[in-house]
């Protein structure tokens, strides 16, 4: 379906020719919209506008006996994206600047909601605005560190998120502001610093009860650390990882980054471990912590390398919405 629409068009600045740093890729859109299921007619809320691209995708899909209704909080973003539907003659989009953990009450109830922006839970607001059965397919944080989000699918059950997978998936932190900044996670950062390199490295610990010198001397050690190089296949990393921050019990999870590479893993009284996306490790403080993270790449393995879509979302409601959890 998405090779339909021409990309380009819709994500391309055309004065400058350079592509609008919101645009998703191409492949990450279609197996989003995949999930979604979604099927000609229907009426389909998306959170995240960015360039346009993705309402396009979606209200060719639904069809012209369907409905679109876009949100982004870019005002800019917006009337760009506006325009170009219209010059395409896509009557059946409508697009809305408002913070979209709001959702659009005027346009429910939803049969889809898609979103391409982490919300810090699911916003009950999409659940009270979907359909009975109607599914939301939206990355979500999975624990209070940085960068720790899944794509979860669920479906909605009177009034209740029901019959939850998770997916691997990593999309921008929900603002009630627009943001141009992306280099580094907007939220449960708990320590940065600027390493002897130059590079910005920063920290995000699980609970966030650390006192800050003591965030910074771990991010500072990481940073200063020797990696253990091939640890693990990169191509598992994420699967690893994520079964790492959603099971550890032996230690506080972690996100952080080194100013060269981003990873998970944990901090406990005897060290700090940080599994990098390129499979290296970097740890700091006694060899147990060595110790403590092989056990856990053991336990992966033996229960089969579980990657997202094996552990069940469990779901605890908040004040606002539903917190999502990933049990193995
Ligand atoms: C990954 S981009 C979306 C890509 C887009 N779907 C496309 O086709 O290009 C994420 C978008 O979410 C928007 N966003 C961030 N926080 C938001 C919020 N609270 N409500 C609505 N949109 C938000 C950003 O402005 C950004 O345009």
């Amino acid at each position: 379906m998405t090779a339909g629409i021409d990309y380009d068009y819709w994500t391309t600045d055309p004065h400058t020719g350079d592509p609008i740093p919101q645009s998703s890729s191409p492949t990450r859109i279609a197996e989003m919209v995949a999930l979604a299921d979604i099927e000609p007619g229907m009426r389909v809320l998306e959170i995240g506008t960015g360039t346009g691209y993705t309402a396009a995708v979606l209200a060719e899909t639904v069809g012209p006996s369907g409905h679109v209704v876009s949100l982004d909080v870019d005002r800019e973003l917006v009337a760009r994206a506006a325009e170009l539907h219209q010059r395409a003659g896509n009557s059946h989009v409508e697009i809305h600047v408002i913070d979209g953990t709001k959702g659009w009450e005027t346009g429910a109830p939803y049969d889809r909601i898609i979103g391409w922006t982490t919300p810090h839970v699911l916003p009950e607001q999409w659940v009270q605005q979907s359909a009975d059965g109607a599914v939301i397919v939206t990355p979500v944080k999975i624990i209070d560190i940085a960068n720790a989000h899944a794509v979860i699918r669920c479906r909605i059950d009177h009034g209740k998120p029901a019959d939850a997978t998770a997916h691997p998936g990593s999309f921008i932190e929900m603002t009630s502001e627009p943001v141009t900044d992306f280099g580094q996670p907007l939220r449960y950062v708990d320590s940065i610093v600027t390493t002897d390199a130059g590079e910005r490295a920063w920290i995000s610990i699980s609970g966030h009860d650390v006192a800050p010198e003591q965030a910074e001397s771990i991010v500072r050690q990481l940073a200063a650390a020797e990696p253990h190089r091939e640890w693990i296949n990169p191509t598992e990393w994420r699967d690893f990882t994520g079964y790492l921050i959603s099971s550890v019990s032996d230690g506080t999870p972690i996100s952080a980054s080194t100013g060269i590479g981003q990873g998970f893993g944990f901090t406990n009284q005897e060290g700090t471990a940080l599994v990098l996306r390129d499979g290296s490790v970097v740890a700091c403080g006694a060899a147990a912590t060595m110790n403590t993270l092989r056990s856990l790449r053991d336990a992966w393995e033996h229960a089969g390398k579980p990657g997202f879509d094996a552990a069940a979302v469990v779901f605890t409601a908040t004040d606002d919405g539903w917190r999502p959890c990933l049990r193995y």
